[in-house]
């Protein structure tokens, strides 16, 4: 009661505490306003910030970048090689992945991260680079290719994802559907490489050796990009933690495709394989004994983890999002019901699919399989948002972030809007397709989208006439599962799912 009259008194008889004190105040709520950025503390660099949001680090990465107009640079701890600027600003990405490319090289580091994809094409610059695009681009557009794909894809679904589905129906019983995509993908993704039907999806869910393998070097992937560097270092020097796992993953990867690579010269070779292809053309890669040996194993394993987890991750996030928001699944049911794909998942009849296309894009919008991307400037520079990059700078691109910015896409940005795709006479607008960054863009933009629109378009047309997936949680409306810590955006406890079987209406 008396507080007021003490203030006035207090403010007369010492005006510059006063001033003073409302600065601080100002101060302060500006700070509390922009403490969605990470700060960069001495020593420490934004490890506390790192550590406290580490299960939830896409969503904070968007948090701050939204508070920071889309570029923010967060400091590592002290012995960490330089500092990060994180971005999700399309004008950035442009400019290194499009318009500056030749001065943005994957580069050693990165190399030395990712070890276990050796020469393969996701580790190379320069002419080994193009020479392995120029390659794997003629091979997977190749037309007979591309139809023995959609044939085996067709019989894979038919002779064992629906058989699957259907038992699941049937028992009642609850099912992770992430993981039954990882086994449907890896065995797809085996059958187009190798040739070869690993069975990782049969019904008592074996496992499968090279797939837990792929499993575990993604995780240690994942472990190297956040621990500090002078860690990493000691557990390679003492051979422990995060080396260990690797060594190990990397023996059994390696055995495995030294089996398929065998099998493959074993039998007469006209299949439409891509290994059956690369052995065909050793004269052209120019390489003999052990060299090409070499070169086979990394450009199949790489071929394998470009294809099995980017495929099943998308899939899994876009079941997830149908079974919260059946207008949408209804839409694409008549879409299908109006153009039924023919058994042989010919790509015209799934082109037809236009609605399906948009809603496809829309979920990898909002759950890009490849959630981040590492780029390295070799000479310095300054990319558009003003920021200075280069050898003691790198930058982490988050393409999770860069489909959620209200800039970029509105004002609707976190909604779930396949409509966003289509022009008012229902066509794709392709158009959208250059904010969007799911494939990455400019000359190294992922080789294998039609292939993977294919088959996720046939896995869609397979399953939704047949079945309604629920999830198994609270009801609609709750949070979104949480992604797993990994370089792929998987969720981190699956996704628990009852199959019902689809009544016709
Ligand atoms: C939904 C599925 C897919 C998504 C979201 C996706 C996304 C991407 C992204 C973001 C990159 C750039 C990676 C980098 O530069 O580090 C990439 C590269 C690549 N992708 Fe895909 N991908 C998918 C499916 C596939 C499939 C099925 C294949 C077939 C084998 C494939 C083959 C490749 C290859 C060969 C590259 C390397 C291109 C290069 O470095 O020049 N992808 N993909």
């Amino acid at each position: 009661m008396e507080l007021l009259p003490w203030l006035l008194g207090f403010a007369v008889k010492y005006p510059e505490i006063m001033v003073s004190a409302v600065c601080f105040l100002l101060l302060f709520c500006r700070f509390r306003r922009r403490s969605k950025l990470p700060t960069n503390w001495p020593v420490v660099g934004a490890l506390p910030a790192i550590v406290v949001n580490a299960g939830r680090v896409h969503d904070w990465v968007t948090e701050f970048l939204r508070a920071a107009a889309m570029s923010h640079v967060v400091e590592g701890p002290w012995g960490s090689p330089g500092d990060v600027l994180v971005t999700a600003d399309p004008a950035n990405v442009a400019h290194m992945f499009t318009a500056n490319f030749g001065n943005y090289p994957k580069g050693e580091e990165f190399a030395a991260m990712f070890d276990v994809l050796g020469g393969g094409i996701f580790n190379a610059d320069g002419e080994s680079w193009s020479f392995q695009r120029r390659k794997a681009h003629a091979l997977l557009s190749d037309a007979r290719f591309r139809a023995a794909v959609a044939a085996s894809t067709a019989r894979k679904l038919g002779g064992g994802l629906v058989p699957l589905l259907d038992g699941l129906a049937a028992s009642g019983a609850a099912v992770d559907l992430q993981d039954v995509f990882m086994r449907l993908t890896f065995d797809l993704t085996a059958m187009f490489v190798f040739g070869v039907d690993p069975g990782c999806l049969a019904a008592d869910f074996p496992t499968v050796p090279f797939a837990t393998a792929m499993d575990d070097a993604e995780e240690v992937l994942f472990y190297r990009h956040i621990a500090p560097v002078p860690w990493l270092r000691l557990q390679s020097y003492l051979k422990i933690g995060h080396y260990k796992k690797m060594a190990k993953a990397r023996e059994v990867l390696d055995a495995s495709i030294a089996e398929f690579i065998a099998l493959r010269r074993e039998r007469a070779a006209d299949d439409a394989d891509l290994l059956t292809s690369y052995l065909a053309c050793q004269d052209e890669i120019g390489k003999d004994g052990t060299v090409f040996d070499t070169f086979l194993r990394d450009t199949t394993l790489n071929l394998m983890v470009a294809g099995r987890d980017t495929t099943s991750s998308a899939l899994t996030w876009f079941f997830w999002l149908l079974s919260k928001h059946p207008d949408v699944e209804a839409k694409i049911l008549s879409e299908l019901r109006a153009h039924p794909p023919s058994s042989t998942g010919a790509a015209a009849d799934l082109k037809r699919l236009v609605y399906l296309h948009a809603a496809l894009s829309e979920s990898l919008r909002l759950y890009p399989p490849v959630p981040f991307e590492h780029k390295a400037a070799a000479k310095p520079d300054t990319l558009p948002s003003g920021v200075s990059v280069g050898p003691t700078r790198r930058v982490i691109v988050s393409l999770y972030s860069m489909g959620r910015m209200e800039a970029v896409w509105g004002k609707d940005c976190e909604a779930f809007r396949p409509e966003r795709w289509l022009t008012p006479a229902g066509r794709f607008q392709h158009e959208r397709s250059c904010k969007f960054a799911a494939f990455n863009v400019g000359p190294r933009t992922c080789l294998g989208r039609d292939l993977a629109f294919a088959q996720m378009k046939a896995v869609v047309a397979a399953v939704v006439p047949r079945f309604r997936v629920a999830a198994v949680d609270a009801g609609a409306g709750e949070a979104p599962p949480t992604p797993k810590l990994s370089i792929i955006l998987h969720m981190r406890d699956g996704l628990k799912v009852r199959v019902h079987r689809r009544r016709e209406d």
